[in-house]
C-alpha cells in the first residue's frame, strides 16, 4: 500500500460522471432528459444500443446512467484505445502492476455526505425493478470490497443488491467465488463479514471485480487504471473502497449464514436464475458525492450485446482466448466473443492463411478454455467483429459434411442448461476458411466497392496496361478518370487495332 502523502491525485480522473460526459462526445449516450418513473426505467434501457443517461427519474429526480460497459467501443473509450485493441491494452496493462492510496476520509469525495444509524433509508435510493419475474427492485451496479479476516486477502466484485427494508438487503452469493468462500469461512467462526459497495463505478473498476487473476484484487484496480488507485477507509466498517466512487453503501453480512430468498433475477446468460437462500447485508453507512451520478446496470433481457455483464464476460473470454491460442503456439489475427452468446460461448477467430491444419488445431486449443462451445475460425479476410461477414463466411465457405468438428465430453458452462448431470457438454468447431490452393483465383475473392482514393499515376491507358495486366478500375484510378466510360472506348479502340486482351481472370493487358 504506498503512501497517500507522496503522490498527487487526481479524483475526477477514472469518475463516472466525466467518463459519461467523454460516451456522450463519441455518441455512445442516448439523453433523456424528461421525468421517467424507476419503474419504466428498465423497458426503457432494454430498447437502446447506447448507454441511456436520465436526468430526472422517479420522485426524488435522481440523475441515473445504464449500460457504460455496454459495448466494445465504450470499454475502448475506457482504456483510451481503438476498439480492437483493448483485449491487448489489458494484457498490457496486468503486466503493469500498480499499488493503492489511501486517502484520508475528509479528502474522499465519495465521503462528501455520509448518513449513519437511523437516518440510513435505502428506500430513497434508486433501487428498481428490472425483468419482469424478479424479485423485488434491486441495484445491480455492486461493486463489493472486502479482506478475508482470516487471511488478508482482498477482494472484489460485482454483486446485485436485492431491496429488503430500510437497512437491510439481500445478496447473491450462491454461485462460487472468493466471496462466497470468505463468507463461508466467517459463517463457521461465528464472525460477521464487512463489506462495502461502491455503486457508480468506471468501467475499468468492473473489469477488475470480474477479472480471475490471483492478484491482491484491490490493487488491480490500479492496474488496469495504469496507476495507483485512491481509497478511502469506510465510516463505520473500516474497508476500503474507492474514494472517487460515486455512492459507497458500508455494512457486514452477518454471521447467521444463509437464511432468504434471494431472486428470481434475469440472469446474464439470458434466463432467469432461480430463487435461492442467501445471505443477509446489513447496512451501517451510505456515502455520496454531493452531486452524486446514479448507476445502473441491466443485467438481462432480450439483447445480451447491450448488457454490461456480456461486454465485460467478452473482453475477459477474448484475453483467456489469446493465451491459449498462443499457448499452443498459433498467432491469430483478430480474435472475438461474441456479446449475444454472454460473451462467453461464442468464440471467432480469424487466422492468416498458410498453416495446414491450424484452423483445427485453434478449434481445440479454444475447446480447452473454459465456458467457450461454439468455435468459428475464419481467414483474415473476413472481420470478426462483424457479424454479417461471419454470417457470410457460414453460408459460402462451411461444408457442414466436412468442416464441422464435434466433440462431447467436455467441461460445460455452469449456466449452460444443456449441460448434462456429468457436468460436461458438447462443443463445436466450425472450419469457415477457404479451401483451395488459390486463394487469389478471382471467383475466390470477395467484392468490395470500388473506392477511388489512390492518385493518378497514368498519362494514357497504354501507359497503365505498360505496368502489367490491369483489372478495369484500376486504369480508371491510374488515369484520375472521374468516369471511366472514356477509359471503356479506349480500351475497345485499343483492342480493335489488336493491342490489348485479357487474362483468363479478366485483367486488361498488352498483347
Ligand atoms: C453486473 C454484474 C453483477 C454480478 N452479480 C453477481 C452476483 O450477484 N452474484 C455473483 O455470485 N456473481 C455476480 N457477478 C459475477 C461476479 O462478479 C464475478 O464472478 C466475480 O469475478 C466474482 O468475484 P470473486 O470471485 O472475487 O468474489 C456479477 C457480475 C456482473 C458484471
Amino acid at each position: 500500500m504506498a503512501d497517500g502523502a507522496t503522490l498527487t491525485l487526481d479524483l475526477e480522473k477514472f469518475r463516472l460522471r466525466p467518463f459519461v460526459k467523454r460516451l456522450v462526445e463519441i455518441g455512445e449516450v442516448e439523453l433523456h432528459e424528461t421525468p421517467i418513473s424507476l419503474a419504466r426505467l428498465s423497458s426503457v434501457i432494454e430498447a437502446s444500443p447506447k448507454a441511456t443517461l436520465f436526468k430526472n427519474v422517479g420522485v426524488e429526480g435522481y440523475e441515473m446512467v445504464a449500460a457504460v460497459s455496454g459495448s466494445r467501443k465504450r470499454l475502448a473509450a475506457a482504456f483510451g484505445v481503438e476498439p480492437r485493441e483493448v483485449a491487448h491494452e489489458f494484457m498490457r496493462r496486468v503486466s503493469d502492476p500498480q499499488k493503492i492510496v489511501e486517502v484520508p476520509s475528509a479528502q474522499a469525495p465519495v465521503h462528501e455526505v455520509v448518513t449513519t444509524g437511523e437516518d440510513i433509508d435505502l428506500t430513497r435510493l434508486p433501487f428498481h425493478v428490472q425483468h419482469e419475474l424478479d424479485g423485488s427492485a434491486y441495484i445491480s451496479a455492486g461493486i463489493d470490497y472486502s479482506v478475508d479476516p482470516k487471511t488478508g486477502r482482498t477482494n472484489v466484485g460485482c454483486r446485485r443488491l436485492m431491496l429488503r427494508g430500510r437497512r437491510h438487503m439481500r445478496s447473491n452469493l450462491t454461485d462460487n467465488s472468493d466471496l462466497k468462500r470468505c463468507y463461508l469461512g466467517c459463517v463457521e467462526r461465528g464472525e460477521k463479514l464487512p463489506v462495502s459497495f461502491a455503486i457508480g463505478s468506471h468501467p475499468l473498476d468492473y473489469l477488475a471485480a470480474t477479472a480471475k487473476i490471483p492478484v491482491d484484487e484491490f490493487g488491480l484496480l490500479g492496474t488496469l487504471r495504469g496507476e495507483p488507485v485512491p481509497m478511502v477507509r469506510g465510516r463505520t466498517n473500516g474497508v476500503l473502497a474507492p474514494a472517487d466512487a460515486e455512492m459507497i453503501i458500508e455494512g457486514y453480512f452477518d454471521e447467521l449464514g444463509y437464511r432468504e430468498l434471494e431472486g428470481p433475477y434475469g440472469e446474464f446468460y439470458g434466463f432467469y436464475g432461480p430463487v435461492h437462500i442467501d445471505p443477509v447485508f446489513h447496512v451501517t453507512a451510505i456515502c455520496t458525492r454531493k452531486d452524486v451520478l446514479h448507476q445502473t446496470v441491466l443485467h438481462s433481457g432480450r439483447y445480451l450485446s447491450r448488457t454490461d455483464s456480456a461486454n465485460l464476460g467478452s473482453l475477459h473470454a477474448e484475453v483467456a482466448c489469446w493465451r491459449a491460442l498462443r499457448g499452443a503456439r498459433i498467432e491469430p489475427a483478430a480474435i472475438h466473443n461474441v456479446p449475444a452468446s454472454n460473451g462467453r460461448q461464442h468464440v471467432r477467430v480469424a487466422l492468416r492463411r498458410g498453416q495446414p491444419g491450424q484452423a483445427r488445431a485453434a478449434i481445440m486449443a479454444l475447446f480447452a478454455v473454459m465456458g467457450t462451445k461454439h468455435i468459428f475460425i475464419v481467414d483474415d479476410d473476413i472481420d470478426v467483429f462483424d457479424d454479417q461477414q461471419v454470417e457470410w463466411a457460414m453460408s459460402a465457405r462451411f461444408r457442414a459434411d466436412r468442416d464441422l468438428v464435434v466433440q462431447g465430453g467436455l467441461p460445460g458452462f455452469y449456466a449452460d442448461p444443456l449441460v448434462g448431470e456429468d457436468k460436461t457438454i458438447a462443443k463445436a468447431g466450425f472450419d469457415l476458411t477457404m479451401k483451395t490452393d488459390e486463394p487469389n483465383r478471382i471467383d475466390n475473392l470477395r467484392p468490395k466497392a470500388a473506392a477511388f482514393t489512390g492518385p493518378a499515376r497514368y498519362q494514357t491507358v497504354r501507359q497503365a496496361l505498360e505496368a502489367g495486366p490491369i483489372y478495369f478500375a484500376a486504369i480508371v484510378e491510374g488515369v484520375g478518370s472521374s468516369d471511366g466510360r472514356e477509359v471503356a472506348l479506349e480500351l475497345e479502340d485499343m483492342q480493335a487495332h489488336g493491342v490489348v486482351t485479357r487474362t483468363k481472370d479478366g485483367a486488361w493487358t498488352l498483347k
